[in-house]
């Protein structure tokens, strides 16, 4: 029995650490919650969806997952996830600020409404605030840390996304930068992940206009590396180098994981094959 834990194990990349995973009921948050706790890390998952967030605890097992009400615009509610993982699993190692939402597809910036903007940089900004806040709360302690927030390309570049979006995106990559400045004295580290899109119900939702296999040849047909297309594994498996210490150098980073969709202008089809 000692044994066969020992072997399993073996590898595990997140052994014995403690992550809270905002928006983990879904998508990206989900697949991350999941990779992580076949990494070894026990996982708070925090979402206002509570059916699907209890779901994806009872996948991942009571032992290793726990589920808390969060929506991360709320500071009590946000205070709370993170302290349920300092209650529930002795301490917090990686913070994963993913919760996300989009307003809207409107072309006319007349017609886009303050209140749709608002409630986007309510989400995407103000909640990795929070998060960044209460996760360095409870680090400070044992002078180390990991978090991570979820980006985008609409971090770096315009055009692909609502004006909404796409600010808020880009005060993520501030917040990271400038939370990596103070809290790298601290010994915390802090990372953006910026993923290009992924066929998922959050893309389809935008271009709503368009079939699923439509969005799918869109989506590949920018990037310039050919033959893959982009899942929410991808940005799964970039979180857990950032949370893991095989990254213990790494911090105020905004890592793009796109396909050289951002480096590359091919509009000129120089290398059009
Ligand atoms: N899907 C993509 O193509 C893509 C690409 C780049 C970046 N992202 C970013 O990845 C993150 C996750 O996106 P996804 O594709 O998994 O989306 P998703 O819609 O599948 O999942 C988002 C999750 O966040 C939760 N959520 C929304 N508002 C919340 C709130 N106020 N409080 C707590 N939880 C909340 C939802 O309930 C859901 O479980 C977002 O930040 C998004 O901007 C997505």
């Amino acid at each position: 029995m000692i044994y066969d834990k020992f072997l399993t194990s073996i590898g595990r990349r997140l052994e014995g650490k403690v992550a809270v995973i905002t928006g983990g009921a879904a998508g990206i948050g989900k697949t991350t919650a999941k990779l992580f706790s076949q990494q070894g890390c026990r996982v708070i998952i925090a979402d206002i969806q509570d059916e699907l967030g209890h779901s994806v605890c009872h996948e991942i097992g009571p032992e290793m997952s726990s589920f808390v009400h969060c929506d991360v615009t709320k500071e009590d509610d946000m205070k709370n996830a993170v302290d349920e993982a300092v209650s529930r699993f002795g301490k917090l190692d990686i913070m994963f600020n993913n919760a996300g939402t989009i307003d809207p597809p409107k072309i006319k910036i007349w017609e886009n409404e303050k209140s749709d903007f608002e409630r986007v940089l309510g989400v995407n900004v103000t909640g990795v605030f929070l998060g960044t806040k209460h996760a360095a709360r409870v680090m400070l302690p044992a002078n180390q840390g990991s978090i991570i927030n979820n980006g985008s390309v609409s971090s770096i570049m315009g055009g692909i996304a609502s004006h909404a979006y796409v600010a808020s995106k880009h005060a993520v990559v501030g917040l990271t930068k400038n939370a990596a400045a103070e809290l790298g004295q601290l010994g915390i580290r802090v990372n953006c992940v910026s993923a290009f899109a992924i066929a998922s119900p959050f893309v389809r939702n935008v271009l709503k206009k368009y079939d699923d296999d439509v969005i799918e040849k869109k989506v590949n047909g920018l990037a310039s590396l050919k033959g893959i297309t982009l899942a929410e594994q991808d940005i799964a498996e970039a979180a857990v180098y950032f949370g893991s210490d095989e990254s213990k150098c790494v911090s105020g980073h905004n890592f793009v994981i796109d396909g050289a969709f951002t480096v590359a202008n091919t509009s000129f089809g120089i290398f059009d094959q």
